[in-house]
């Protein structure tokens, strides 16, 4: 990683309060939500060492559970969420790992502040589902940019609402939560084949269903496909 990258936490003024979402209050009221990885992660990350990555964005971060576990398995890792106070802690926890990281504020529903096809490998768990299905799908394409060919991603969403919560149905597939911690917030629910077909130019190498609710992918970008003009100044 180049030194003066080191730690740098990348600032993107929210353009307006509707950008908020209810994760940073939750984060402010518990802090650190997750503390150890999803297990699945371990197994993301062998795959990750097989395809031969080193650069490895974590989207929708939070608190940092996967960007401290994949710092300590020896990638290069950036985190990247729109709640300023899971960047703070996850920003404390690799301190106090004696960790180093890469740490940016932004929103994945607008183009993410890293370069075409620099990237080895994109992991998001329970993440891109939280919006519109038009704007899942421009997240995805986005994911798809910044990966080099033959780069590898593994996202996690759920497989359904929660049984429990009471929502309602904005669009097709997509629903939002009238209560809890989560109120306000879209879930665009996947089938299987959605998910499978959300990234046009990669081969999915594994789609799982964990827990009964939650739908895993690990995919790779296939090779020979055209990398686009390229963004200077991101990472
Ligand atoms: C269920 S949590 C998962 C956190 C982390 N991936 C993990 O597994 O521990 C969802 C995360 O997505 C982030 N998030 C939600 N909407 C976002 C957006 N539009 N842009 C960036 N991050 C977002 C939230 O701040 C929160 O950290």
């Amino acid at each position: 990683m180049p030194r003066g990258d080191r730690g740098a936490l990348t600032r993107v003024r929210m353009k307006s309060p509707t950008d908020a979402q209810p994760w940073e209050e939750i984060y402010r009221r518990d802090g650190r939500v997750f503390d150890s990885p999803a297990p699945v992660v371990h197994h993301v990350a062998e795959v990750l060492r097989e395809h031969g990555c080193r650069r490895v964005a974590d989207l929708g971060c939070g608190s940092g559970r996967h960007t401290v576990f994949l710092a300590q398995c020896g990638f290069d890792v950036i985190g990247i969420d729109n709640s300023p106070t899971a960047l703070r802690l996850a920003r404390t926890w690799l301190a106090h790992e004696g960790l180093r990281a890469r740490l940016a504020l932004a929103d994945m529903r607008r183009p993410l502040p890293l370069r075409d096809g620099a990237w080895d490998a994109l992991v998001s768990t329970q993440v891109i589902h939280h919006a519109l299905r038009d704007t899942v799908r421009g997240t995805a394409r986005e994911i798809r940019r910044i990966l080099r060919p033959g780069g590898v991603l593994f996202v996690s969403v759920p497989s359904g609402m929660d049984p429990d919560e009471t929502f309602r149905q904005v669009e097709p597939g997509t629903f939002v939560p009238t209560s809890g911690d989560e109120a306000g917030l879209p879930h665009h629910i996947f089938s299987a084949e959605e998910l499978s077909l959300l990234f046009p130019g990669c081969t999915v190498l594994e789609l799982d269903q964990i827990g009964g609710r939650i739908w895993a992918l690990l995919a790779v970008r296939r090779l020979g496909h055209r990398r686009p003009a390229g963004a200077a100044g991101r990472p």
